[in-house]
């Protein structure tokens, strides 16, 4: 009997010591900031954040990102351009601004966020927690107001949590720009919204 009980043991025991080889997932190595703000400046660049979040300057082949305001959001104080909502038929078409911060659709008009660290106007209050619940439930803070489109959170939302980790320690690491980004005008609004520009 106690010669089964030590042979049950010690097959127990080169079963766990077998499968623990096949333990083969890679080991999270934990990142320096400075590898998290590389990896993040990666992400932001090849995920188009720039490409909305970004104000632009105009070039003869369209609009090139303005590299001395880059995730600030759609700049505050220039002029909506003048529009004609009977002529841009609205029903059919989605609207944007030449510098891509500015959407126009059923849903009203929504305006790109400043994604730099200005405490009042950008993220800089947030916390990295703030920041995920937002991407991950589609939410301002994550229980705030939904966010309107074109913001891709469903996709984005998605990522994993080392990247999102990532991109937020770039975002907080980047020149912090103050800009005021005015608030959605809801549908109703629209009309007001141009003929008051
Ligand atoms: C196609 C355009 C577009 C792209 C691409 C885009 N965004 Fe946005 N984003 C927006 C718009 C527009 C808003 C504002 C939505 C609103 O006000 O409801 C926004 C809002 C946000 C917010 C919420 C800010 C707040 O105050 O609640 C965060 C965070 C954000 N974007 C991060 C990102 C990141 C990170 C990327 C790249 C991985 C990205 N966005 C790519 C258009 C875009």
């Amino acid at each position: 009997m106690k010669k089964n009980i030590f042979f049950f043991i010690l097959c127990g025991l080169s079963i766990f010591v077998v499968l623990s080889q096949f333990n083969c997932e890679p080991q999270e190595k934990t990142m320096t900031k400075e590898e998290l703000i590389a990896n993040g400046k990666y992400l932001v660049n090849a995920g188009g954040c720039n490409d909305c979040h970004s104000p632009k300057v105009m070039t003869k082949m369209g609009p090139v990102l303005d590299t001395t305001r880059l995730l600030s959001g759609h700049p505050a104080n220039e002029p909506t351009p003048e529009l004609d909502l009977k002529a841009a038929g609205l029903h059919n078409w989605i609207l944007t601004s030449m510098d891509l911060t500015e959407w126009l659709g059923p849903w009203g008009i929504s305006f790109s966020r400043n994604l730099t660290p200005d405490s009042t106007t950008g993220i800089g209050a947030w916390s990295f927690q703030d920041f995920v619940n937002t991407l991950r439930n589609g939410k301002h803070l994550g229980t705030g107001r939904d966010l309107l489109p074109p913001m891709p959170w469903q996709s984005i939302g998605q990522m994993k949590d080392a990247d999102l980790k990532a991109i937020f320690t770039y975002l907080q690491s980047i020149p912090a720009i103050h800009n005021e980004v005015p608030n959605p005008v809801p549908p109703p609004m629209v009309a007001d919204y141009f003929k008051k520009k």
